[in-house]
């Protein structure tokens, strides 16, 4: 790694997961301490309010979107909320159908099994899922050869909650049986903010207005980027100010990790730099931009784009992906010429 990618890899950690064990104080544990995402909070209520009115297992639910913005978070919530055991497993640690049997059978009625990165279930398996959603019910095939039979196993009315960061790449079967699917969104500046707010006061630490703000801003719409930004800024203000996060001691941690005034990731400022350098600015395929950025496709489309299109960087047209005026000056070219603004950057 080379000195100018620090920040960015800073910012991929913190997409990809947990840098810290303080992780497990900040989750929140109920519908009222989760900030935003009203429509799904608001949908999830109602079922779970029904549910527990009837005292029926809640229905099986299906969470789409980026990484960091909750998923995780909501599947655990919804343990609390209806007073059941959550089971965490993910789509690639399920390999054979018997993995999927060993799970299911130790579920109690009501027991939430959460599967993250469901897209990446094996066929062989998410096959079997299918009776298990619809009639709790599993029929496996034990032994081989002439002594091959299928045993029908009964299970406890179990909720399925999914999620997923590639909703694209699930099949309709799958996602047919899901009663609710629900997607989550970058959060705005406002909700952010009460985020930054709410994790500096459980972290004891001392943030002013135009700190939190500059958080907030840099943030990329994602409250795990706020954590682990504010735990790196803690550590920033103790060793080089007076342990208080002001606006500039928030300004100067940030340069230090290379998070720009946009808080754009290197992937989202490569593919960008991309389609201006190689592209003129498109219309170009979203194939040919993974390609050259080298990253999966799909990744691009569902962790990226969204986030470049919502703070309009990037539009998507029936040709392919075109950069705007604003793409351009957040890469340091000039949108008129379609050149860098200092050429002797690039
Ligand atoms: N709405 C929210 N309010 C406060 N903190 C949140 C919220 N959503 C997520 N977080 C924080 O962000 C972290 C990442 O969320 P997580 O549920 O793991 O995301 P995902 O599963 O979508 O990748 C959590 O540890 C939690 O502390
Ligand atoms: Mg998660």
């Amino acid at each position: 790694m080379n000195e100018s990618d620090k920040g960015a890899n800073y910012i991929r950690t913190a997409l990809e997961g947990p840098v810290s064990n303080e992780e497990a104080i900040l989750r929140p544990t109920r519908f009222t301490d989760f900030t935003g995402q009203q429509k799904t909070i608001e949908r999830l209520e109602v079922m779970v309010g029904a549910a527990r009115r009837r005292k029926d297992p809640l229905n099986h639910i299906l969470f789409s979107g980026p990484p960091g913005l909750g998923k995780t978070t909501l599947a655990l919530i919804l343990g609390h909320e209806m007073e059941r055991n959550v089971r965490i497993t993910s789509g690639p640690v399920v390999e054979k159908p018997a993995d999927l049997a060993g799970l299911l059978t130790n579920l109690e009625e009501g027991d939430i099994l959460f599967i993250d990165e469901i897209h990446r279930i094996p066929k062989t398996v998410e096959e079997y899922l299918y009776s298990a959603m619809e009639d709790f019910r599993l029929d496996i095939m034990i032994d081989q050869g002439p002594n091959a039979r299928s045993v029908r196993l009964n299970l406890s009315r179990f909720t399925l909650v999914g999620a997923t960061t590639r909703s694209g790449l699930l099949t309709t079967p799958l996602r047919s049986r899901f009663t609710l699917q629900t997607r989550l969104d970058y959060y705005g500046k406002e909700e952010l903010l009460k985020i930054v707010r709410r994790t500096c006061s459980l972290l004891e630490v001392e943030v002013e207005d135009g700190g939190a703000r500059e958080i907030a801003a840099r943030a990329r719409g994602t409250p795990r980027i706020v954590n682990n930004l504010i735990n790196f800024l803690r550590d920033y203000a103790q060793e080089r100010a007076e342990g208080v996060i002001t606006k500039n001691v928030a300004v100067a941690a940030l340069e230090l990790l290379e998070i720009d005034a946009r808080g754009l990731d290197e992937m989202d400022k490569r593919a960008l730099r991309v389609m201006a350098s190689h592209y003129n600015g498109g219309p170009v395929g979203l194939n040919t931009v993974a390609i050259a950025v080298g990253e999966e496709p799909e990744t691009l489309e569902e962790v990226h784009e969204p986030y470049l299109i919502q703070e309009g960087y990037l539009q998507r047209t029936a040709q392919g992906r075109v950069l705007t005026a604003r793409g351009y000056e957040a890469i340091g070219f000039d949108p008129r010429s379609g050149k860098p603004v200092q050429p002797e950057l690039f």
